[in-house]
């Protein structure tokens, strides 16, 4: 399971706290339902500050990091975590996902149809197999946090 190539492909997709403050957790968890992909991780949490840090290291020198650890960490609302598994899940959830900045992504993607600002642009997803391994380990560090299970789109889809 988690093999980038494979039909078990893992990535992690949160859901920030703009988006579970505007109730669009079960659009974005629905939408990956109905393509076809499997949740296989799934948690409510205030990331504590490291937390944030580590989850967005690679940004630590830019000048917008301390307002992104903030939105994500000041409990304003809760950020959702999941772990979603399926054929080319870690690119296809970016496509899902949308441009980064929401002014330029397109309708029928998550950010080009609910938001308009890049400091609150409503989700987040691994964008490489590499940021995928880091992160569903980072978020879902514990012991059976993680479910293999079958499901039944699995002939079909
Ligand atoms: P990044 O990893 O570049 O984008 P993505 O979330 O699409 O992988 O940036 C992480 C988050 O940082 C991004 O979702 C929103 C925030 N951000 C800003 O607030 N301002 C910016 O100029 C950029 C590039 C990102």
């Amino acid at each position: 399971y988690g093999v980038p190539g494979t039909a078990q492909e893992r990535t992690f997709i949160a859901v920030k706290p703009d988006g579970v403050q505007r109730g669009l957790v079960s659009d974005i968890i629905g939408r990956f339902e109905r393509r076809g992909y499997k949740l296989v991780g799934l948690k409510l949490l205030v990331p504590s500050v490291g937390l944030a840090k580590e989850h967005y290291a690679d940004l630590s020198s830019k000048p917008f990091f301390a307002g992104l650890v903030d939105y994500m960490t000041n409990g304003k609302a809760p950020v959702i975590g999941m772990v979603w598994e399926g054929p080319s899940v870690i690119k296809q959830g970016r496509v899902m996902l949308g441009a980064t900045d929401p002014k330029a992504a397109g309708p029928g993607t998550i950010r080009g149809d609910y938001c308009l600002s890049i400091g609150r642009n409503i989700c987040h997803g691994s964008d490489s197999a590499e940021s995928a391994q880091k992160e569903i380990s980072l978020w879902f560090g514990g012991k059976g946090e993680i479910t293999n299970w079958t499901s039944n789109n699995a002939e079909w889809v």
